[in-house]
């Protein structure tokens, strides 16, 4: 596992499944209406249980570039934040936004709740389209501003599915200011 210090805090980049992730929380790739779907948000729906989606109902949805949180129930993790990225139509400042968006807002909900650990999936990146190439660099751009900002998130985690995904976030990794 690559990892990296970002001030006090330690940034991880990992090939693996998010649903076993022991962190205190993992991020789900969710949809507007949080009510599941394929990928990473079928993934940990089905590690945690049916409970998940029932909390998921009382929640009333969730805007594109925005986060919520449940309980984590027969995950490792004791929390999910879920969070829905934009669905990818061409490279542009709004769509970008919206991607950094969805990973601040997830770590200010983490922040909120005195969570020290998570984990991300890359978001937006499978069936919404966005390229890895372009979203790599708003993804580790966006997480070490935070991790820069506020040192009581001690850990944050990337996990990616496949090998080649890991390339592209190590080679951006690589190329962030040291
Ligand atoms: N662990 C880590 N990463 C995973 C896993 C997993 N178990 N499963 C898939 N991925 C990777 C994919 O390879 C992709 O790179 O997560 C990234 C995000 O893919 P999606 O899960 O398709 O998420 P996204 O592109 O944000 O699309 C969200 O898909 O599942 C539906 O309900 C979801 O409508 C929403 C949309």
């Amino acid at each position: 596992m690559e990892e990296v210090k970002i001030e006090s805090s330690v940034l991880q980049l990992m090939q693996g499944d998010i649903t076993e992730q022991d962190t205190e929380a993992i991020v789900n790739a969710a949809n507007r209406s949080l009510l599941g779907g394929g990928g990473v948000d079928g993934a940990i729906h089905r590690a945690a249980g049916p409970e998940l989606l029932a909390e998921c109902r009382t929640l009333g949805g969730c805007e594109t570039g925005d986060a919520v949180i449940t309980r984590g129930y027969r995950l490792k993790a004791r929390y999910v934040i879920h969070t829905v990225g934009p669905v990818y139509r061409s490279a542009n400042p709004a769509t970008e936004r919206l991607l950094e968006s969805a990973y601040q807002r997830s770590l200010e909900v983490a922040r909120t709740k005195g969570i020290r650990s998570v984990a991300f999936p890359s978001i937006s990146t499978g069936a919404y389209g966005y390229p890895l190439e372009e979203a790599a660099p708003v993804a580790l751009r966006t997480v070490t501003e935070f991790l820069r900002a506020h040192p009581g998130i001690e850990r944050v985690r990337f996990v990616l599915r496949s090998s080649t995904a890991l390339r592209s976030f190590e080679e951006v990794l690589g190329q962030l200011a040291p």
